[in-house]
């Protein structure tokens, strides 16, 4: 890893970055609760106390005082489920967790799998303890068949005073829509920002995160689940890229200027290696011990590749080319 960045930074000047192949280093400690699917980790603002959320589980609120654990299970955000009339509303998916003015802001998706049939609804609470949070219904994002992508896998990112909400999985892949001033409700129509046109169109569970001049756009792409009772061909298990613009809204490319819609580009960012199976679901949070991290859901293939198995895990990135590498 340090060889390696020795080297890129010798040799930038030479090297397209493409034509790098890196190693990725093993995901940092994690102590006590360290099951996670589809992550969202925050720090609260009082205190610096760790919340981390999870797919499943009513969406469960796990605690630490460090990014390192030990987590400690609290209970759920929303125990009897979401407000929104749809299939899957006792089993929300994808939380994506903000401090927006002073109140906390959960997103979360409604939906069945391989369903279009999907809403994005919020609930909030300004500590985000258990039992502080209250649902407030959709966002106005929804999907249908009609519709060409999945309303899924909700990301909010704040660009200057405005909002935008980013989100969809698979059909025509990542979609982004203009949200309202107080980031409840949608306020556009939505548009395409990235999109693989190979394959199943398998794009899903992005998040964005703005750095230096650019906005990153993190994704998940690949098969996500089942791997205890399906194990996909190899290299076709969900893996993490990311692609990047100068406008919150596109267009994106990837580190060898591939456009991101018209091109389908990514770069690679996290992949299967050692006992890392799988990663994906990720976020990024700047952390004021360890440097801006990225974390998401793998299967410890020592331990299991149930999805009732997968852990979190987290890599300090480094931006040295202007592109993030664990
Ligand atoms: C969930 O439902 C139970 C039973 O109706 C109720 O007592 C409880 O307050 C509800 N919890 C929330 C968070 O709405
Ligand atoms: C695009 O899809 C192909 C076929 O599934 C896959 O091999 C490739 O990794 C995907 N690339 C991205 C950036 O999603």
């Amino acid at each position: 890893m340090m060889f390696n960045r020795l080297i890129f930074g010798l040799c930038a000047g030479l090297l397209s970055v493409s034509s790098l192949v890196w190693g990725y280093a093993d995901p940092g400690a994690c102590s006590g609760d360290c099951w996670a699917h589809d992550p969202a980790l925050i720090r609260r603002s009082s205190d610096g106390t760790y919340f981390r959320f999870n797919t499943g589980s009513e969406i469960g609120i796990w605690k630490s005082s460090a990014l390192t654990g030990p987590w400690v299970y609290e209970g759920a955000v929303l125990p009897n489920g979401s407000s929104i009339d749809l299939a899957g509303n006792t089993d929300c998916w994808a939380p994506d967790v903000h401090l927006v003015g002073s109140t906390y802001i959960l997103y979360y998706a409604v939906s069945t799998s391989g369903s279009q049939t999907s809403a994005i609804g919020y609930a909030t609470s300004t500590t985000m303890e258990y039992g502080s949070w209250t649902d407030h219904g959709t966002t106005g994002i929804s999907s249908t068949s009609a519709k060409p992508y999945n309303a899924i896998d909700p990301n909010l990112i704040e660009s200057g005073t405005s909002y935008y909400m980013t989100f969809g999985s698979f059909w025509d892949d990542i979609y982004q829509a203009p949200m309202n001033s107080g980031a409840t409700a949608v306020a556009g129509s939505s548009y395409q920002i990235a999109y693989n046109a190979s394959g199943t169109h398998s794009l899903e569970g992005s998040f964005m995160y703005y750095r230096s001049g650019y906005y990153y756009l993190f994704f998940s792409s690949g098969i996500c689940c089942g791997y205890d009772t399906s194990k996909p061909a190899t290299g076709s298990e969900y893996k993490i890229f990311v692609c990047r613009s100068a406008s919150v809204s596109g267009p994106f490319v990837d580190a060898a200027g591939k456009n991101c819609v018209s091109g389908g580009g990514g770069t690679l960012v996290l992949a299967s290696h050692d006992y890392v199976y799988g990663p994906g679901g990720q976020g990024v949070m700047a952390d004021p011990t360890y440097g801006t991290v990225l974390y998401y859901h793998y299967a410890n293939t020592n331990i299991g590749l149930a999805d009732s198995e997968y852990q979190f895990g987290w890599n300090t990135i480094g931006w040295s080319s202007g592109w993030p590498t664990v």
